[in-house]
């Protein structure tokens, strides 16, 4: 088919400006740039660099989405630049006008340049990144179920460009939190069968207090990821894995928080704010609330609490009796808990996983699964293609399970899944992630982008 040529036409784009070392603050820096409308953001700022102003501040390596070194923020919102249209970023910005920013959350360089060193690389060194293989190695190969490797393809397909550290709510507030990326990575081992470290791994993230317990579930990190990698939902699979799986108790109440809140839920149907605070430390009765913890801890929140009554953000009679639902949305609630407690096993539904197979015959998932009420999936393409068919692991990816349809199993579970066994030490002289997926091999790894890869590889320019 003939390729539709499309004429050039001007974007304004103005830059945010900072040079540290200098002494001047930061300032907007506003180019014409000429380029047709499909070119990408990061080719508008190489232009303008090229023609205007070579001084400007842009990393970048594979122009392709998959290295992760173009992270900025577009009108406002992270993004990667090389994976931004010209035309899609001037209809977002106020008078087409495309503002483009560093990232949040880390230390700028140079103008559009972080120091993701100082933050995002070193939050990933704190979970370690690399599998803790089971003992004694076997001689051949580890024999892995084929759902466990398409459990963890999404974490996989993180090409550690930083967009969710940017943008990051709880990193904000407390810049200790280990974060999104990093928690992501974390699920990528907790989730793997040959680690050896499940227990504790989770111990570790859960006794944090910068931990997995100190995410607010703003989902701005599952908005922010280019690769749909969902850190909140691995943030959450975690502490599930934590709480419900190994009943860890963590000194930052987080379990119990957890449990209080379930349990308000269905007793109310909706929270009770006045009962949490009590119920998390004094424990998950109406009772809680004589609990010495608790009383210390409501008399603590008393500010907070008098100024939400303040400003009208509270009803003293919801606040104090909590909400009544008709009775019948009350049932309706508690259907929902038998329904999910009767389960003899958790589903954990990876959202990486979508829909179905479009090659295969309309059907329920019930039919084809073959299991009642079992989600039938089609795993997304992920890091895997970056390193091919590996081991044993690529075939049981590919052979298809009962539950999943064959031409949809994990695509590419294999390559850094494979290597991550094999990575350790080096992974961290690199800086990154275990797992050998070389980022950047192919442009044909698809949707799922470069996958698992290490740090920024040298060949990145910080221009
Ligand atoms: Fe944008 Fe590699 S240059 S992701």
């Amino acid at each position: 088919m003939a390729e539709v040529h499309r004429p050039a036409q001007q974007f304004t784009l103005r830059l945010r400006r900072y040079d540290p070392e200098s002494g001047q603050a930061p300032y907007w820096d506003q180019h014409t740039i000429e380029l047709e409308p499909h070119r990408s953001v990061l080719e508008g700022i190489l232009q303008a660099r090229d023609r205007v102003d070579g001084s400007i501040g842009i990393r970048c390596s594979c122009r392709q989405a998959i290295c992760g070194s173009c992270g900025v923020r577009i009108n406002g919102a992270p993004a990667l630049a090389c994976n931004t249209h010209l035309e899609a970023a001037a209809r977002t910005g106020s008078d087409e006008v495309i503002e483009v920013e560093p990232m949040g959350n880390m230390p700028v360089l140079k103008d559009l340049i972080v120091d993701m060193d100082a933050v995002h690389w070193k939050k990933i060194r704190r979970v370690t990144p690399w599998l803790l293989a089971k003992q004694p190695v076997p001689e051949r190969e580890y024999l892995v179920p084929r759902e466990s490797m398409v459990d963890v393809t999404q974490t996989m397909a993180c090409i550690q460009c930083g967009a969710c550290v940017s943008d990051c709510l709880s990193m904000e507030v407390d810049p200790d939190f280990i974060g999104p990326a990093a928690l992501a990575k974390a699920y990528r081992f907790v989730g793997d069968p040959r680690d050896d470290q499940q227990l504790e791994r989770l111990n570790d993230l859960a006794q944090d207090p910068h931990g997995i317990f100190d995410c607010t579930h703003c989902f701005n990190c599952v908005d922010a990821c280019p690769k749909d990698v969902d850190p909140m939902g691995q943030i959450m699979r975690l502490r599930r894995i934590a709480t419900s799986d190994h009943h860890i108790v963590d000194r930052n109440n987080g379990q119990r928080h957890e449990a209080a809140f379930t349990g308000l839920v269905r007793d109310y149907g909706l929270n009770h704010e006045a009962e949490l605070l009590s119920r998390s430390y004094g424990g998950n009765s109406w009772f809680g609330k004589f609990h010495p913890a608790a009383g210390k801890e409501l008399l603590s929140s008393l500010p907070v609490v008098a100024k939400g009554l303040l400003r009208g953000k509270l009803d003293p009679r919801t606040a104090v009796l909590g909400h009544k639902l008709p009775k019948a949305d009350l049932r309706s609630v508690h259907r929902i808990y038998e329904r999910i407690e009767e389960r003899e096993q958790r589903y954990e539904l990876n959202l990486f996983i979508t829909g179905y197979d479009e090659d295969l015959e309309p059907a329920s998932p019930r039919d084809r699964s073959g299991s009642p009420d079992q989600p039938v999936a089609q795993a997304a393409a992920g890091e895997a293609a970056a390193g091919g068919p590996a081991s044993g692991e690529a075939d049981a990816a590919s052979e298809g399970a009962p539950d999943l349809p064959s031409a949809s199993a994990a695509a590419g579970a294999s390559g850094g899944a494979a290597s991550g066994a094999s990575a350790g030490p080096a992974a961290e002289e690199s800086g990154g992630a275990a797992g050998g997926g070389a980022a950047g091999s192919s442009p044909a790894h698809g949707a799922g982008g470069g996958g698992e890869q290490g740090a920024p590889s040298e060949d990145s320019s910080e221009r």
